[in-house]
């Protein structure tokens, strides 16, 4: 019985300490990042998204000479920031990044589907793709100038 408790009170607390000295935090799969997939499906969507973005005749034209590999990793540092993944997003605010480029709102509104059936090939979750959307929406206020 004795023995019984001490494992219950030791093998948590020689796991805790395990991590510690590894310097890894646990794996925390409660926060979004993890649940969209965290950085392989991450990666993976935006790299589809803005690639199929600056190809598509309604978005493409503020690609043009665009470093698309660049605008990739930083989004996707930034939706590792805002989603609890512990990046820090570097790159420009919103509006400051798309301030010359005159982004329409029906050039969001066709960037975001995209993003939406990019996240459903990948197999996310509607709520994972859904949080992470209702995180984004607000952004449009920065990127479309009239709004
Ligand atoms: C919620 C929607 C969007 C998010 C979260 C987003 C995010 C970003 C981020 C993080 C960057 C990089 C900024 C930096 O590294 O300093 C960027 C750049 C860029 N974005 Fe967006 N963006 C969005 C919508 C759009 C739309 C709708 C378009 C065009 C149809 C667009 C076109 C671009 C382009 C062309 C760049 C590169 C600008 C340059 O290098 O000068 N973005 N975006």
């Amino acid at each position: 019985m004795e023995m019984q408790r001490m494992r219950s009170v030791c093998l948590p607390v020689l796991a805790a300490c395990i991590c510690l000295a590894a310097g890894a935090a646990p794996p925390d799969d409660s926060t979004l990042y993890a649940r969209l997939g965290g950085e392989p499906t991450v990666s993976k969507v935006i790299t589809r998204t803005i690639e199929r973005a600056a190809h598509d005749p309604r978005t493409q034209r503020s690609f043009d000479g665009v470093k698309l590999a660049t605008v990739e990793a930083s989004i996707v540092q930034q939706i590792c920031s805002i989603s609890g993944g512990g990046c820090k997003y570097e790159g420009e605010t919103m509006a400051r990044a798309h301030q010359s480029l005159n982004i329409r709102a029906s050039e969001f509104d066709a960037l975001v589907d995209m993003l939406r059936e990019e996240f459903d090939a990948a197999g996310v979750s509607a709520g994972a793709k859904n949080e992470l959307l209702k995180q984004l929406a607000p952004m449009k206020r920065d990127i479309v100038p009239a709004g």
